[in-house]
């Protein structure tokens, strides 16, 4: 069975209640094939419970962060028993900002990650180097890292997507090419076939994260590797989302 492609909308600390309803309402109308193509939106913390009750039931709706500890006194962190009440079955981990702003340890993110696998919510795990580590050549080697720390504490990687998001390439205008996407993908695929096994490495889908728009994402789709996006901006404009859903390479 192939990889089903998985389009993602990341709305970071963006938008309104009047934006989450006209998205919602979009998403709502349009028409994809389903069997082929999963579309998951991740509004901020408030909006999830109005999103999952007005959103339609094929769309999965996600946290962009969770904390690894069930409850307790934990001031202004969610708990994946939150999540679950509220029918929310998607989280992300590891988004650059979270590393880059809330200082999230490769560590902290793979605790994160196995804590909320072990809950049951599915994760979409970010990872992704700086601008200078592509520089100097270092790509591999940071998100390999990070993987690592995941594989580390991670068994069953069935409810893992990876988003692969070069921070160079996030929020700049700056994507990557798609030739430049592919080989990261495709180097991923590889690390996951001999450190994790050949059959995780055959079905985790790797999302392309990093200025997705409706222009350039029809080419990104169209690669072996490229199983779906991980979209920040532009998943706050319905029109431009749904061109990038109608460009799913399905
Ligand atoms: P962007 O963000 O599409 O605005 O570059 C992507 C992301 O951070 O997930």
């Amino acid at each position: 069975m192939g990889r089903k492609f998985l389009v993602g909308g990341n709305w970071k600390m963006n938008g309104s209640l009047e934006l989450a309803k006209t998205l919602v309402n979009s998403l709502n109308s349009q028409k994809w094939n389903t069997d082929l193509l999963e579309v998951v939106i991740a509004p901020p913390f408030p909006y999830l419970s109005v999103v999952r009750e007005s959103l339609r039931k094929d769309v999965g709706v996600s946290a962009q962060n969770v904390y690894f500890e069930k409850s307790g006194a934990f001031t202004g962190e969610t708990s994946t028993e939150f999540l679950k009440d509220l029918k929310i079955e998607w989280t992300l981990t590891g988004h650059s900002e979270r590393r880059e702003y809330f200082h999230e340890s490769n560590e902290i993110v793979a605790k994160k990650t196995a804590h909320a696998l072990a809950s049951g919510i599915k994760v979409i795990l970010c990872c992704g180097e700086k601008l200078e580590h592509r520089e100097s050549g270092q790509t591999n080697d940071i998100v390999f890292a990070q993987l690592k720390a995941v594989a580390d504490q991670v068994k069953d990687w069935t409810n893992v997507v990876i988003a692969y998001e070069p921070v160079w390439a996030i929020g700049t205008g700056k994507v990557a090419t798609p030739e430049q996407a592919q080989d990261t993908h495709a180097d991923i695929r590889k690390w996951l076939a001999e450190n994790v096994s050949a059959d995780v490495a055959a079905n985790t889908r790797i999302l392309y994260g990093g200025s997705v728009n409706g222009k350039n994402s029809a080419s990104l789709a169209g690669q072996a590797d490229i199983d779906g996006f991980l979209v920040g901006g532009a998943s706050l404009k319905e029109a431009e989302f749904a061109q990038i859903i109608a460009n799913a390479n399905v």
